[in-house]
């Protein structure tokens, strides 16, 4: 059920300016490997750009084992570090 609202949200922007979706789970075992982190940075760099980026936090992705899991678009990164999350954002062009 989570994943079909997931998707509702990711659908690609109809304006020209692309419109980025990032989810960061926040269920326990990516709060416990430093999701509530990625979720400041994330915010950090909605309050800088100017683009679309919308963020949100979801309940437990079901992908534990990947943890922490973030959905960038609709798809699933594991282990997202706050390196990778920054690589990630450069690549949108979003910092
Ligand atoms: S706790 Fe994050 S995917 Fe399960």
């Amino acid at each position: 059920m989570a994943t079909a609202r997931l998707r509702s949200i990711a659908e690609p922007a109809q304006s020209p300016c692309r419109r980025h979706v990032f989810v960061v789970c926040q269920g326990e075992q990516c709060l416990h490997r430093g999701a509530d982190e990625l979720l400041d940075d994330l915010e950090r760099c909605r309050l800088r750009t100017e683009q679309d980026l919308r963020i949100g936090a979801s309940d437990c992705l079901g992908h534990c084992e990947l943890a922490p899991a973030v959905v960038e678009d609709g798809q699933v990164l594991g282990a997202v570090t706050a390196q990778r999350l920054r690589v990630e954002l450069l690549r949108l062009g979003l910092r």
